[in-house]
């Protein structure tokens, strides 16, 4: 069969309504059947189609960016950890500014593995710790009627990131802030590190708020690179929600990240719109228009035609571990879409020596799965619970902590 004609009959499978592409399917039509294949020429393939089709371009690592430690405390937290903050300036000083908020686990041996992600509400809600410097972007909070961060507004979040919990297993976290990034309200693109770069912002495969979001967490990355405390090539890459969302884009195009943990990403995170179950590109698209490239919007209306999944999102983090948690009530993230992805992802991890997801049915509410690819589904709404982070630091524990 001629090389054109197996193409067209590809191109005839990935259109068929509700049919996921295989990711071991290059654009040519050929099949990827070893791991050199997959590293040289079909995952520069996907990476690009993601980047034009869904996330947008991103200006890379700036020759300019300057970041300075302006607090460094031993005793933090009852002299349980170290807390460093860090004001990252992306585009060089002055120019917007994202802080990086680092607890680090004292009395350690040696450099630590960490755990990198970023929050809701601003790095002061997660945690009642006073040190903490307030953000000085918007932040929405009944407790801030007028948008700025007050003392009153510290630990809101808190919640969510059991920061003691993890420092017990021996990791930093390092967190930011969303908002310092990039705005989530409007105007969009108004705040944050967007303003930075105005020739990002044309054209269809602008420069997203999603494709900022995961590009910091590089930036952080780089940041945490030249700090001697942290050990960056164990760092996991966290996030819940829209965060989700941007945690899975930087694990999937920047292969420095050990580890990522995906928690109720859902739509453009880690579900499958082929199944056409839970939110869809349109409404993502409408509600939410600066989250993607303006690209992704010509698929609104098409989900179970689309060329490309989020599967292969996941199957770009291969053969380093993922996992993703899902909640029951959660119908918008669609758990067992979560689920199908990250199985259709397993090919890939396969191909590449690692584990794959050691589940063959959708597993009971309340049961975590661990294998290269991990999964659970947990009883309850669309929120970071105790479960949830008991799953991901036994994850963590099994991939990242020295044998
Ligand atoms: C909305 C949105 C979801 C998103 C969530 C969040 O519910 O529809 O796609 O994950 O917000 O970020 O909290």
């Amino acid at each position: 069969m001629t090389r054109q004609l197996l193409s067209l009959l590809f191109l005839a499978s990935a259109l068929h309504a509700g049919e996921v592409p295989d990711p071991l399917v290059a654009n040519d039509g050929t099949k990827i059947t070893t791991a050199a294949e997959w590293r040289e020429k079909r995952r520069p393939e996907l990476v690009e189609l993601f980047t034009r089709e869904m996330y947008g371009r991103n200006p890379g690592r700036p020759e300019t960016m300057a970041f300075e430690i302006f607090d460094r405390d031993v005793v933090a937290l009852d002299g349980k950890a170290t807390r460093l903050q860090i004001a990252i300036y992306p585009g060089g000083k002055p120019g917007p500014r994202v802080d990086l908020l680092v607890y680090v686990p004292n009395g350690a041996k040696g450099p630590v593995p960490a755990i990198l992600g970023l929050n809701f509400s601003g790095n002061h809600a997660i945690h009642k710790d006073p040190g903490i410097r307030l953000t000085e972007s918007w932040i929405e909070s009944k407790a801030a009627p007028d948008h700025k961060a007050t003392d009153a507004t510290r630990g809101s979040n808190a919640s969510q990131w059991p920061v003691e919990e993890i420092l017990s297993h021996g990791y930093a976290l390092a967190t930011m802030y969303r908002e310092d990034v990039a705005a989530d309200h409007e105007p969009y693109f108004g705040s944050g590190v967007h303003p930075l770069f105005p020739e990002l912002q044309k054209g269809d495969e602008n420069f997203s708020t999603i494709g900022a979001w995961a590009w910091s967490l590089s930036r952080a990355l780089d940041v945490l690179e030249k700090e001697p405390v942290i050990d960056a090539k164990r760092v996991a890459v966290f996030g819940f929600s829209r965060l989700g969302k941007a945690a899975l884009w930087a694990g999937a195009s920047d292969q420095r990240f050990a580890m990522v943990l995906s928690n109720e990403s859902g739509a453009g995170g880690a579900k499958l719109f082929h199944r056409g179950v839970g939110e869809n590109i349109e409404r993502l698209t409408t509600v939410f228009p600066h989250w993607y490239a303006r690209n992704f919007k010509k698929y609104a209306g098409k989900d179970k035609e689309l060329p490309f999944d989020q599967h292969m999102v996941i199957s770009l983090i291969a053969p380093r571990p993922v996992y993703i948690g899902s909640a029951q009530e959660d119908t918008f993230a669609d758990a067992e879409g979560e689920f199908m992805a990250a199985k259709s992802a397993e090919p890939v991890f396969r191909l590449l020596g690692a584990e794959g997801l050691p589940a063959e049915t959708w597993p009971p509410v309340g049961t975590s799965v661990q294998g290269g690819i991990g999964y659970h589904v947990r009883p309850g709404k669309h929120d970071v619970l105790p479960f949830d982070w008991q799953q991901y630091l036994a994850f963590a524990d099994k991939h990242l902590k020295p044998r």
